[in-house]
């Protein structure tokens, strides 16, 4: 079964049909997960802020929300997030599926495994195949704000980064950054669930301009992209029938 994280301006799956949400027990806290249908087909949705939104991404519970799709037999996850851009050939609005993370984060439970001494291969940090149903659902709209390859920086907010923080992420080669990647894509590789995401861009990094971040000024952008993502996986579903 195919579920979709949902970040900022994400907190529900628009055209999630017969909607039940559900708190979920894990042995690593609480979850929220809503349950519904796409196309007739079933889907399920975690806003992994929490519902409502309330945890800043260095508290969400990130072993909790994985472990939740792992015990409901997720083996597809989609994950949306909003990201601030480091390649200066981005611009704000711009859709990624990016193929590779860069971790910086630091202090979040990042493992299943404290108990035993295993390591996943973490190569390629995003699984290609969801990659692949992302970049085919995006080639089937007129949407071409696009890019389909990009190294995902993962800081450990909440604050934003200073100028020469994202001049570090451009010598790293990230191309967008943002706070929630990780330690999610790792812990769903260690659950064997294959893991993509989606990003929009919503500002320029840091410095990249003039002027600085204004994040409350992103609302329309915001809900405009949200709903181009919410017709990627729409029509990744329909894609897939
Ligand atoms: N940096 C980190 N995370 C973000 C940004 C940013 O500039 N924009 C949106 N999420």
């Amino acid at each position: 079964m195919l579920a979709v994280i949902g970040g900022t301006g994400f907190s529900e799956l628009v055209g999630l049909e017969g909607v039940q949400g559900e708190d979920i027990e894990t042995p690593y806290g609480m979850s929220y997960v809503e349950g519904g249908e796409i196309a007739d087909v079933p889907v399920l949705f975690l806003p992994r802020h929490g519902h409502p939104p309330r945890f800043p991404p260095h508290r969400i519970n990130y072993r909790a929300n994985i472990d939740s799709l792992a015990r409901m037999n997720v083996d597809e996850i989609v994950a949306v997030s909003v990201v601030g851009s480091v390649d200066p050939l981005l611009s704000v609005g711009d859709l990624i599926v990016p193929d590779q993370i860069v971790d910086y984060t630091r202090d979040r439970d990042g493992t299943f495994f404290d108990d035993e001494i295993s390591h996943i291969d973490f190569t390629f940090p995003y699984d290609e195949s969801v990659r692949q149903k992302l970049i085919s659902a995006l080639q089937s709209l007129p949407d071409d704000r696009y890019q389909t390859t990009g190294v995902y920086g993962c800081t450990q907010g909440p604050r934003l980064e200073t100028a020469a923080e994202v001049r570090r992420l451009t010598n790293d080669g990230c191309s967008i950054v943002g706070m929630t990647a990780m330690p999610e894509a790792a812990l769903a590789r260690e659950k064997e669930i294959a893991y993509a995401g989606i990003s929009l861009v919503v500002n320029s990094g840091a410095g990249l301009n003039d002027q600085e971040i204004d994040l409350d000024g992103i609302s329309i952008i915001l809900e405009q992209g949200m709903l181009r993502i919410t017709n990627v996986i729409e029509a990744l579903i329909r894609n897939s029938l």
